[in-house]
Parts: C-alpha cells; sequence; structure tokens
C-alpha cells in the first residue's frame, strides 16, 4: 500500500523539473548507497572504508615526518661538510628569516646586518667561528669577480695561509682535505644568497668555480704573505675535473 504513492511521485518527478535528472540520478545513487549501508551485510565494506582512510592518514603523517626528517639530515650534512670544507656559512637576506639553526651555526655578532645590507670582519669571524688555518693578518688583498661558468683558485700556495669570503652566486667551494676519503677534498655549494668566510691553509688546493646561469660570484681574499704565482711557491691546475 505505502510503495505505491512513492513510486508514482519517484516516475513523475522528470516531468516536473526535467533539469534535475542529474541530481535524482546522484539522489536516488545515495539513497541506494544509505539504504545498503544500513543492512548488516555492508559491515565489512564499512570497515574497510574506515581502514583505508586510517591507512592514508597515517601514511601522509609519516610523509610529513620523513620529509621533517629529511630536511634535518640535509642540514646536518651540510654543517658537516662545511666543517669539512673549514668555512662558515650565512644568509645575506635581512633579516635572517631563514630558521634553519645550520646559518646560525657557529656565527656570530660579528656579521652586522641592517636594512643596508651586511656587512663582517672576516678575520675575527673566522676566529670567533672556530675556522682555524687562515691568514691572521693580511700582507696582501685580493678581491675580484667570478663570472658565470668561469673558475677561480685550483691552486695550492706553499707560502700562505689565505681568508676568503665568498658570495653572489650559485658557487662550488672545493677545499684539499686529506680526512675526506676517496677524493681527497670537501666540497659544498654556496647558494646565491649564501656568504662564506673559509680558510685555506697554507699547502691546501682550494677552488671556486662559478656555476650560477646569470650572477657574478664576488670574492675578498687575505693572504698573510705576499702571494708569488711562481711555480716554486704556487701548484697550479690541481684539479682536473673542475
Ligand atoms: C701560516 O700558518 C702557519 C700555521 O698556523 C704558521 O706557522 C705560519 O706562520 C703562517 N704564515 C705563513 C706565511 O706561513
Ligand atoms: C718564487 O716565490 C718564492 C716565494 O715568494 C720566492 O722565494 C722565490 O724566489 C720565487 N722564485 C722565482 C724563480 O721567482
Amino acid at each position: 500500500m505505502m510503495a505505491t504513492p512513492r513510486r508514482i511521485s519517484y516516475i513523475n518527478t522528470p516531468s516536473f523539473d526535467t533539469n534535475t535528472t542529474t541530481y535524482q540520478i546522484r539522489h536516488s545513487y545515495v539513497s541506494s548507497m544509505l539504504h545498503f549501508l544500513k543492512r548488516p551485510h555492508s559491515l565489512p565494506f564499512v570497515l574497510t572504508i574506515f581502514l583505508l582512510l586510517t591507512w592514508i592518514s597515517l601514511r601522509m603523517h609519516h610523509a610529513s615526518k620523513f620529509s621533517s626528517s629529511m630536511i634535518q639530515t640535509h642540514l646536518d650534512s651540510t654543517i658537516n661538510d662545511d666543517m669539512k670544507a673549514n668555512l662558515v656559512r650565512f644568509k645575506a637576506q635581512i633579516p635572517s628569516e631563514s630558521g634553519l639553526k645550520v646559518y646560525r651555526h657557529r656565527t656570530s655578532s660579528k656579521i652586522v646586518k641592517d636594512k643596508r645590507g651586511w656587512s663582517l670582519d672576516p678575520l675575527s669571524l673566522a676566529s670567533d667561528s672556530g675556522i682555524s688555518g687562515g691568514a691572521l693578518t693580511c700582507a696582501s688583498i685580493h678581491a675580484g669577480e667570478i663570472r658565470p661558468g668561469t673558475l677561480r683558485g685550483n691552486h695550492r700556495h706553499h707560502d700562505c695561509n689565505e681568508t676568503l669570503v665568498i658570495w653572489g652566486a650559485t658557487t662550488i667551494y672545493r677545499l684539499e682535505n686529506s680526512n675526506v676519503p676517496n677524493v681527497g677534498y670537501a666540497e659544498v655549494t654556496i647558494g646565491s644568497d649564501d656568504v662564506i668566510v673559509a680558510a685555506s691553509p697554507r699547502g691546501t688546493a682550494h677552488a671556486i668555480k662559478n656555476i650560477d646561469p646569470i650572477r657574478s660570484t664576488f670574492f675578498f681574499g687575505c693572504q698573510d704573505s705576499i702571494i708569488s704565482y711562481n711555480a716554486s711557491s704556487t701548484d697550479f691546475n690541481v684539479w682536473k675535473d673542475l
């Protein structure tokens, strides 16, 4: 008795409003779904959906934890590589908003930043940051530019220690380090927004290569003796792969 009027109203509905056909198909789908879910035999199905959602949420949680631990690992390895390359690094941007501990690590108040930009005393910054073996006084000073795709250094001075400041572009800095297995050098990439202060003790090869597509790398070098670029005091083209 009850089924008949309902059926009639259902059949009649399209003639009242032909635009709602899609809605009705969906509506009837939803109601048959609800009908199905009310039945006891839908329980495994509901449980499966529930388990699937739980699995997805756990996966997402795991993924976010995993990526933050990846970032931490990356930071730790950056600090580690910076130490092997005997340098300290900070962000040029103002304020220092990176929030990444690598850039605060071992740096000090010797870096002055204000709205004009940054400035620093490389020698006291190096000694305050535990970077040793560089020049402690400057008998000669070199400053210059390294254009995209070009290289400076790749040499080994036997008669001077050197303290370097490098910034301005994506740049590879390589320092000879016999403690690094196989290759015998430490290598870091300096970001275009990074400034590094590095020490290269006498008898240690170093190289600076600009790998930036557009920007120039700038450097400042302080040497504790007058560099002579003759063959007995400097080895040239130390690495062939640069
Ligand atoms: C370079 O550093 C070494 C070791 O710290 C030091 O003995 C030497 O006097 C420094 N200067 C030169 C020009 O070698
Ligand atoms: C090479 O440089 C060293 C160190 O400055 C100097 O003592 C030596 O006389 C130079 N040799 C030549 C051939 O110029």
